[in-house]
């Protein structure tokens, strides 16, 4: 088998691997976005309508703001595990972040300056919390938009969230 270059439609972003992965490993969108880097549609250059743009915004907060608990977590929550797991879903906000940056044609992604909880549980239910928000808010900014760039982001971003959530529920169980 031979190393083949992939590209992920929604971030962007190069992968290199014998066959694609299940999920980019960079904004975790699921297989189907993932082509081969010549074939893969991406486009940053979007007119945004009055609606997306504020939803768009509003997007960049929230994952700006749920990399910096994330981030927070990772450093600070009592689980071994744990830890880990919040390092690599604040990497995936992170890059939710820089996806809408493009979007919205920033130069850079504002910090965020989110706590957390040192108990592990705690993070895991604030974990919940915020992708649950961040679930309904998606799905509803990719039902108003027009736009097909900004509906598929969404769209992509309602199922990565989920899968996140999933993460969380199976530890709070
Ligand atoms: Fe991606
Ligand atoms: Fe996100």
């Amino acid at each position: 088998m031979m190393a083949k270059l992939w590209r992920c439609e929604i971030c962007g972003d190069p992968y290199i691997g014998e066959s694609p992965p299940d999920n980019c490993p960079f904004c975790g969108a699921h297989r189907r976005y993932i082509k081969e880097a010549r074939d893969a549609k991406v486009n940053f250059d979007v007119q945004l309508a009055e609606k997306d743009k504020a939803n768009a915004q509003r997007a960049l907060q929230v994952e700006v703001s749920n990399a910096a608990f994330y981030f927070c977590a990772a450093e600070k929550t009592d689980d071994h595990e744990g830890k880990l797991l919040f390092k690599a879903l604040g990497k995936v906000e992170a890059e939710h972040a820089s996806v809408w940056k493009k979007i919205l044609k920033l130069d850079s992604v504002p910090k965020g300056d989110d706590t957390c909880f040192t108990d592990h549980k705690g993070n895991l239910q604030e974990s919940h919390r915020r992708e649950t928000n961040a679930i309904n808010f998606y799905r509803t900014a990719a039902g108003e938009s027009e736009n097909e760039r900004v509906k598929q982001i969404f769209e992509s971003f309602v199922e990565v969230e989920t899968d996140h959530l999933k993460l969380s529920e199976e530890r709070l169980r």
